[in-house]
């Protein structure tokens, strides 16, 4: 049983997040973008290699500056591409030379025919997906090798900002994890006084009681605009700098996906945050970050680092206890956005399996209480 599965089956209230339950599947979500490495792990005519969703994936770049992303497994045999030769156009596999462009994965080549063979070359395809860059990233499109690719797809996600001047950063960490945990764990407001404890953030005995809006927008839920937490000294200086009430918004979006904007008179911050699915106990963050607020990049990268080896340790230590399958529990209020994400999943499942409509699990505006 997949961890989604898991702990829907056991929850308390058993909310429609138990339709989760998917048997033996990994519990990943495919036809979506995926953010997969930096633009800049593919220069010249390197090839790399990575997974996603279980896939081992082979990347590069052509001649004139496209990323492509390929199976690594030759259709042929099934021995990685990436042992291959690429020419800046086409990728040879190492074992019987069979050549295939890269960006489209058509066979434009197999060597050992002669001019008796009738086996049409062109029909054959290395496994294939779509890919764009977008804030520096590669993103591909993940779609499952029994499927296909649909017609259309949107644009990859990409961060958002709002004026033409800013700083940027990015970081990123592997979570032990299922991607499931890693959302959770992403979105749980609960674990920041316990796991966040910084001198420049907050302390254990800061801990107060807050009450958040949250709306329902299409494939997840936003926590409404309001002003950030007053324990938190960043926010208090930030509206000392501009004299403009601080506004936040957070969305949290499926597959995997949060983004949160920060903003103040003329000042914003905006980051964009991906968990994205290596394998069933791999996942991997993904944070991109942009600002007009005068703050270095080397202070902001300091302090965001902190946070995200805060978090990557807990998991590691998580990832300890789930091995042995324990009960898991999912309470109201703190837990309930992880509830919409479990009955997102299931209902975006749903909605692809019957063609109907994807119903939301969230009936409107609704107000979250919770101490943290
Ligand atoms: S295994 Fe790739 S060409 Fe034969
Ligand atoms: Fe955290």
């Amino acid at each position: 049983m997949s961890e989604a599965a898991k702990i829907a089956a056991q929850e308390s209230d058993g909310e429609s997040s138990q339709k989760a339950e998917r048997g033996a599947d990994a519990g990943f979500l495919w036809d979506f973008w995926y953010p997969v490495a930096r633009s800049s792990a593919i220069q010249g005519r390197r090839l790399a290699t990575t997974m996603l969703l279980e896939v081992p994936l082979v990347l590069g770049r052509t001649d004139d500056g496209k990323p492509f992303a390929m199976r690594d497994s030759c259709p042929h045999r099934g021995i990685p591409l990436s042992y291959g030769r690429f020419d800046g156009k086409n990728l040879e596999c190492s074992y019987h030379g069979w050549k295939f462009d890269g960006c489209s994965g058509q066979c434009v080549e197999i060597p050992s025919l002669t001019s008796q063979d009738k086996l049409k070359v062109e029909r054959i395809f290395a496994g294939h997906y779509p890919c764009e860059e977008q804030n520096g990233y590669v993103w591909v499109y993940m779609y499952p090798q029994t499927g296909r690719l649909p017609e259309t797809i949107p644009e990859a996600p990409r961060l958002i900002t709002f004026s033409a001047k800013y700083k940027s950063t990015h970081l990123e960490c592997d979570l032990p994890s299922h991607i499931d945990h890693g959302i959770i764990g992403l979105m749980d407001p609960a674990h920041g006084p316990f796991v966040h404890q910084s001198w420049f953030w907050r302390s254990k005995t800061s801990i107060h009681e807050k009450a958040k809006q949250f709306e329902p927008i299409p494939n997840g839920f936003r926590m409404s605009p309001h002003s950030p937490s007053t324990n938190s000294a960043p926010y208090r200086l930030l509206r000392k700098m501009t004299g403009a009430p601080v506004t936040t918004t957070i969305d949290f979006v499926l597959p995997n996906m949060r983004t949160e904007e920060i903003r103040s008179g003329r000042l914003w911050f905006s980051s964009l945050t991906t968990v994205t699915p290596v394998r069933r106990d791999l996942c991997r963050i993904d944070f991109l970050a942009a600002w007009n607020v005068p703050l270095p990049v080397r202070i902001f990268r300091l302090f965001a680092k902190t946070f995200l080896r805060q978090d990557q340790e807990t998991m590691i230590q998580q990832a300890q206890g789930l091995q042995y399958n324990p009960r898991l529990m999912l309470i109201d209020d703190a837990d309930r956005p992880a509830k919409w994400y479990f009955a997102l999943k299931a209902n975006l499942l749903e909605s692809r399996r019957t063609g109907a409509g994807m119903t939301h699990p969230m009936d409107g505006p609704v107000t979250l209480h919770w101490r943290s």
